[in-house]
């Protein structure tokens, strides 16, 4: 990994063993973007990649004098301005006291050094020892307002991956509004590119959708408050034809988990400018002598051998400078969840019962969800009032928690910390609190308001209540959840021209407080959660080292959205349960084998009342956890490869499989979908085996038991054939629609 400067020509060039990124210096001090893709070998002189008409463009402002063609328009950027010749869309708008909004930061400094620069209050991808990256600060500065900008780029010795980020600082007399300020820029020369983002809605999330590039601008974004369900903070430019296995990704994640704004434009020229940041839309923020202002950060990912190359990077970056804490590499415990079992409707005793089966079948954790508070019956009231509801406990959290512990099992509780019931003590108390203006009436969403986190009294409020009950209680997990998007965005404690920053203090004050609470208990394994994944970003993977994936627990239905999020987030960081048939989300059928061989492959546990299930069923149940715990290092830590999409060839196979570091090991899973009346013979491939050795497959289904590691990868494992005259039950369950297998890969 290296950091070349060229200082003939101005020119910077990152690279490490697969990438390199290449900026310069242009004539007018602007920062133009030369390359991003694989690595290349380091030269003295880049200019060639320059893209400079030798004649005038027409309707094009020249910035040079004299100089035909070198026009900002047509030049591939870094962080591109408004109102000096580039149509495009610019990376940044800052409005001045005179109105005008035209700005003239031109490159004055850089510094190369060690280390990544630490962001205050951002969530943030940091380094266990300083010499595994290095980054280069570029500093821009406008001189008639005497502020800087400073765009910083970290490259990995170990990864394909560029992370960046920009700051401003006024130093100036007069404040300056930013009226946009996004984090990165990057403009990219014509090439054959898709582009691709994970889409989607509640109960439907991170769905892989491809969309043609054209000539217009294509924006991906949240303005729900929440990094949302509808659109994932990730886009990817895909070449045309590139799949899981082959061809060139460009992949950035923004780390951040409120509103979003991702561009893809074409231009006329077909260069592709891709940038992302908070988004514009309903945002502004002033920013007075001496202050700076910090964008997120975004971490731009390159694969030239496919989309897997490019999740893997993800997965194990995520993992090892991402995610914090005891349980970063720590395997995560089964879990049982009470919310599908029961809603609202519980007491102790249906509690500890479900504690009781579950611990004889081997879970490890009883979690508390929603209702065990306040006067929580339903979802109308009780939210906000964090102590316990002593008719539905009697003995409280305190006393369930000790009882569960002396059971043998670990207590977890859930909580949803940023809202509020109008039907509350807190609101009677507080009404101020909520988001809402002044002589209108708040707009509800499933019976609640969204608390001011922006405000330090709120925030001091919560960690007060919280912290005392994870004191008190015997408490090892915390599911943290959110249920509704923003309305009504305007704070109580913001003069009138800075409500454009309510949205944005609001996530910084999530931030605050999940900091708060993470750091005071660092035992607990804390369990992110937004009505499922409707903040399933980066951002919350820095605070809390797991998500809940979605509130679909349908089996066919998580193929999906377990592949889309697997694109960029680490299996280990999904959480995924068994529950009830028929699915409380889709009415769908699916065998409990189906249920957990989908499951498996996450933060594993179950979400239904184990009381009610057949005795055939709870000796699957049993052989699941044992399976689980005997595997859950390599399923929750070993390198995941997708290898059937559930977005292609009509959902009718998936399947995916996880390998150990040293390749000894792997777990296949296989999905089918539709049954096939006379089906041809059946197979599945392996992917990411070392291909010379020796391994041995038990399973009933499978014609032969020792394979080369080519073999199980290139040929395919041949399924067993089943008659179509069966009449044996199992057998004609494996013939039928959402069957499934795991197949384990053993060396030998
Ligand atoms: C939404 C979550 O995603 C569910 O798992 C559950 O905790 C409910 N909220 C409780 O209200």
């Amino acid at each position: 990994m290296n950091i070349f400067f060229n200082s003939n020509n101005m020119e910077f060039h990152l690279q490490n063993d697969k990438i390199s990124y290449i900026i310069k210096v242009l004539g007018t001090g602007d920062l133009g973007h030369l390359y991003f893709g694989k690595r290349l070998n380091h030269r003295e002189n880049f200019s060639n990649m320059l893209q400079i008409f030798e004649h005038q463009v027409p309707y094009t402002p020249e910035q040079i004098d004299g100089v035909s063609g070198f026009a900002l328009d047509t030049l591939k950027q870094e962080f591109p301005a408004f109102g000096t010749g580039d149509y495009r869309e610019p990376a940044y708008v800052i409005l001045q006291e005179n109105g005008s909004r035209v700005t003239d930061y031109k490159f004055s400094k850089y510094e190369i050094f060690n280390r990544k620069p630490s962001l205050k209050g951002l969530p943030q991808t940091y380094l266990e020892n300083d010499d595994e990256a290095k980054t280069l600060q570029i500093t821009l500065k406008d001189k008639h307002l005497n502020s800087e900008i400073i765009l910083s780029y970290t490259i990995y010795k170990n990864y394909p991956i560029i992370t960046r980020n920009s700051n401003i600082i006024n130093n100036g007399s007069s404040p300056l509004t930013l009226e946009r300020f996004l984090s990165f820029n990057m403009d990219i020369p014509q090439k054959n590119y898709e582009l691709m983002h994970l889409s989607g809605a509640w109960a439907r999330e991170r769905h892989v959708v491809t969309t043609p590039i054209n000539q217009n601008r294509i924006s991906i974004d949240s303005k729900r408050g929440a990094s949302s369900s509808n659109n994932n903070p990730f886009i990817a430019l895909k070449e045309i034809g590139a799949d899981e296995f082959k061809g060139e990704y460009i992949g950035v994640n923004l780390v951040y988990s409120g509103n979003f704004l991702a561009q893809v434009e074409k231009d006329h020229y077909d260069n592709i400018r891709i940038n992302m940041g908070i988004n514009p839309f309903n945002f502004s923020w002033i920013l007075e002598k001496d202050e700076t202002f910090e964008a997120p950060e975004v971490v731009m990912c390159y694969s030239d051998s496919g989309l897997n190359t490019l999740s893997q990077n993800y997965h194990k970056f995520y993992q090892n400078n991402l995610i914090r804490g005891e349980w970063k590499h720590k395997a995560r415990p089964i879990l049982i969840n009470n919310w599908e079992a029961t809603y609202f409707d519980f007491d102790e005793d249906k509690i500890v019962q479900i504690a009781i089966k579950a611990k004889e079948l081997g879970v490890e954790l009883f979690v508390l969800d929603d209702g065990w508070f306040g006067t929580r019956n339903g979802d109308t009231s009780g939210l906000g009032d964090w102590w316990s509801n002593l008719s539905k406990l009697p003995s409280g959290v305190e006393g369930l928690s000790k009882k569960i512990d002396e059971m043998g099992m670990k207590f977890g509780l859930w909580f949803e910390p940023e809202m509020v019931n109008p039907d509350t003590d807190l609101y009677r108390q507080h009404p101020e609190w909520a988001l809402s203006i002044p002589n209108r009436k708040p707009t509800l969403s499933r019976n609640q308001l969204t608390l001011d986190l922006g405000r330090a009294e709120v925030r001091d409020y919560l960690y007060e209540k919280l912290s005392k009950i994870l004191r008190e209680s015997k408490i090892s997990y915390i599911k943290w959840d959110m249920n509704r998007n923003m309305t009504d965005v305007w704070s109580g404690v913001l003069e009138g021209k800075r409500q454009g920053e309510t949205a944005h203090r609001y996530i910084l004050g999530v931030y605050d407080l999940m900091e708060r609470l993470t750091t005071e208990f660092p035992h607990i394994l804390f369990e992110s959660c937004a009505g499922g994944g409707n903040r399933f970003d980066a951002g919350m993977l820095y605070y809390m080292p797991q998500i809940w994936t979605s509130d679909d627990t349908d089996a066919v239905e998580r193929l999906k959205i377990q592949y889309g999020t697997s694109i960029i987030y680490p299996i280990s960081s999904m959480g995924a349960h068994v529950s009830a048939v028929p699915n409380h989300q889709t009415g769908r059928i699916t065998s409990i084998d189906t249920r957990a061989n989908v499951a498996f492959f996450g933060a594993f546990g179950y979400e239904l009342d184990l009381n009610h299930i057949t005795d055939d069923e709870a000796n699957s149940v049993k052989r699941q956890i044992e399976f689980f715990k005997e595997n859950r290092e390599l399923l929750q830590f070993g390198t995941f490869h997708r290898i059937e999409s559930p977005f292609e060839n009509g959902f009718q196979n998936v399947s995916w499989i996880m390998v150990n570091k040293d390749q000894s090991e792997a777990i296949l899973g296989v999905y089918r979908i539709h049954s096939i009346p006379n089906p041809s013979f059946d197979k599945a491939f392996a992917a990411g085996l070392n291909p010379d050795f020796k391994y041995k497959i038990e399973h009933e289904d499978i014609l032969g038991e020792i394979f080369y590691g080519d073999e199980l990868m290139y040929s395919g494992i041949k399924f067993r054939k089943i008659g179509i005259d069966t009449h044996d039950s199992k057998n004609l369950e494996k013939l039928g629609d959402y069957s499934s297998k795991i197949i384990k890969i053993t060396k030998i």
